[in-house]
């Protein structure tokens, strides 16, 4: 007899087939534990296709026609929950950079880069870019840039248009709100939309963490905050040196609240504050972190 584990067709054969794939094409671990939120997440898939339980289901994502069911299946499961101004203590570093040396380096016509890694619906970016704007209103003029990258296609579409529902604007002091976003209100919701200038320093693409990136340029300053959490061990060791080799010198790594890198020596970072990391070449000693102000 076949094993169930789900209470609408999920069976141990099509769950362990899903979790494989979700796990070789994103690095998201999907716990037996959470069969029923998987299942609720994917049921709108198996109607969309008009497939009648998750065996069939299994069989067509894992198969060769499956290629678009593929990021279909992996937009699903993402979890992409964010706000703006998130763990704001990095916002600060980020304004403390600013004046220090990021600044100080656009003056001497060096360029600036910023990456949102795994930027789910855009709310990190611009809140990184309204960060910019308030330090300094001229910095715009200058050369830099907010790369924003998430695997999800969905989310990269939404945040591309930089239109907000009452309910995913939280965060945002009124003061920013006037300032950068307008204000409307459309068959009875009240929407945000991004003004111009804060959309303008912000370019959002949909990329893969495990795949190879395209980047020319190196980074400043890496916020990769609530992604690695859903990898396991072995993803994240493998994500380390990549961001190491993608940073500059000086730049910096943020993560998540709970998320660390078990052994930052070991991939040449140094810990620089609560769940900031700063390449070891930084030639700063771990106990100096930047100052804020
Ligand atoms: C919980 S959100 C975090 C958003 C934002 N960084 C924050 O902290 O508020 C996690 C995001 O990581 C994305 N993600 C998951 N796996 C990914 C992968 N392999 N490559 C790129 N993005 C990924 C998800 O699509 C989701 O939008």
């Amino acid at each position: 007899m076949t094993d169930r584990i789900g209470d609408n067709g999920l069976t141990a054969e099509s769950f362990a087939a899903i979790a494989q794939l979700a796990y070789r094409e994103s690095g998201l671990q999907l716990a037996v534990e959470k069969t029923s939120m998987i299942q609720s997440r994917l049921r709108h898939r198996l109607r969309a296709l008009n497939i009648s339980d998750f065996e069939n289901y299994s069989a067509f994502v894992c198969s060769e026609d499956g290629r678009t069911e593929r990021r279909h299946m992996i937009s699903a499961l993402t979890t992409n929950v964010s706000h703006f101004f998130r763990e704001k203590h990095h916002f600060d570093v980020l304004t403390a950079a600013l004046r220090q040396n990021l600044l100080p380096k656009l003056r001497s016509g060096q360029k600036v880069r910023i990456w949102s890694a795994g930027c789910s619906n855009g709310q990190e970016a611009f809140s990184i870019a309204m960060t910019l704007l308030e330090f300094s209103a001229e910095i715009a003029e200058f050369d830099i840039r907010i790369l924003a990258t998430d695997i999800d296609a969905n989310v990269v579409r939404f945040a591309t248009e930089g239109r907000y529902p009452d309910r995913l604007i939280s965060g945002v002091p009124d003061t920013l709100l006037q300032r950068y976003f307008d204000k409307e209100t459309l068959n009875g919701e009240v929407i945000f939309s991004a003004h111009k200038k804060i959309r303008d320093m912000v370019a959002f693409k949909e990329l893969n963490l495990l795949s190879n990136w395209p980047m020319k340029q190196q980074m400043d300053i890496i916020f990769c905050r609530n992604v690695v959490i859903y990898f396991d061990l072995e993803t994240q060791n493998r994500l380390w040196p990549r961001f190491h080799n993608i940073l500059k010198p000086d730049g910096y790594l943020f993560l998540g609240h709970s998320e660390r890198i078990a052994e930052p020596d070991d991939v040449g970072f140094t810990t620089s504050g609560p769940t900031t990391y700063r390449p070891v070449a930084a030639g700063l000693h771990p106990s100096t972190p930047l100052k804020e102000s």
